[in-house]
């Protein structure tokens, strides 16, 4: 299978790559960035790109499958409009133009709490997200709702820090849905999602990404 990958510099994203150029179902991965990956493979691809100005139309979108691992935070983002610009607008643009070019399945690494009516920002913008791709007419489309994220980042985040140390510590007798979500088990949850297809929307919850 093809599969187109956005996101591929982030945490889940690098661990969706390695992943993918490390199963046999994965014949070639489209992975566009702003700015270059690392990592050479003679089955990746990696355009750098700017966002704002996707070549939406290339056939290279021509892709089996596809998983977005995009996403910004507020502070990165700077404004409540950029920040749904990165987390709404441009992985939608990234699923319109794959189902254009004839992508049955697609895979978002969402977040829990997603919803479109949600009073917190963060959250109504995933479920905007989320609503919107369902409506695009994806054969599949698994929507995997993380909690918090671990793993190693280069990047200082001083409140997921806080709250990594202190969910890790209480990790065995919280319910597993308050568990830290590995980047790993994310990753697995979304590369299984697009290489081993199921009919429908599929909802996974944190509870299952321990
Ligand atoms: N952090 C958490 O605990 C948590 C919890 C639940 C859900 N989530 C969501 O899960 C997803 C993945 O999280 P993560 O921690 O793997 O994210 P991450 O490490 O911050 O990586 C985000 C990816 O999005 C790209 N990106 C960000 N802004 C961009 C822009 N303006 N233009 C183009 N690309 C851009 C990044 O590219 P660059 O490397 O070029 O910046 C990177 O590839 C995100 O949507 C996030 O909201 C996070």
């Amino acid at each position: 299978m093809r599969v187109l990958l956005a996101g591929a510099t982030g945490l889940v994203g690098a661990q969706v790559l390695q992943r993918l150029l490390a199963d046999p179902r994965c014949t070639a991965v489209l992975a566009p960035t702003r700015r270059a990956l690392l990592v050479n493979h003679a089955r990746l691809c990696n355009p750098v790109v700017d966002f704002e100005q996707l070549p939406l139309q290339s056939q290279d979108w021509q892709v089996d499958a596809a998983i977005c691992a995009l996403g910004s935070t507020m502070k990165q983002a700077g404004s409540r409009q950029a920040f749904h610009r990165i987390d709404h607008d441009y992985p939608l643009a990234i699923a319109n133009a794959v189902h254009a070019h004839g992508c049955k399945v697609f895979a978002l690494n969402s977040a829990a709490g997603a919803n479109p009516d949600a009073w917190v920002f963060y959250s109504r913008v995933k479920g905007e997200l989320e609503r919107d791709l369902r409506a695009v007419g994806f054969a599949s489309l698994t929507l995997v709702r993380p909690g918090l994220i671990g793993g190693e980042r280069a990047e200082h985040r001083a409140g997921e820090q806080f709250a990594s140390k202190v969910l890790g510590a209480l990790g065995p007798v919280l319910p597993r849905a308050w568990r830290i979500n590995p980047a790993s088990s994310i990753a697995a949850a979304l590369v299984e999602a697009a290489l081993a297809p199921r009919p429908g929307v599929r909802v996974i919850g944190p509870a299952a990404l321990v």
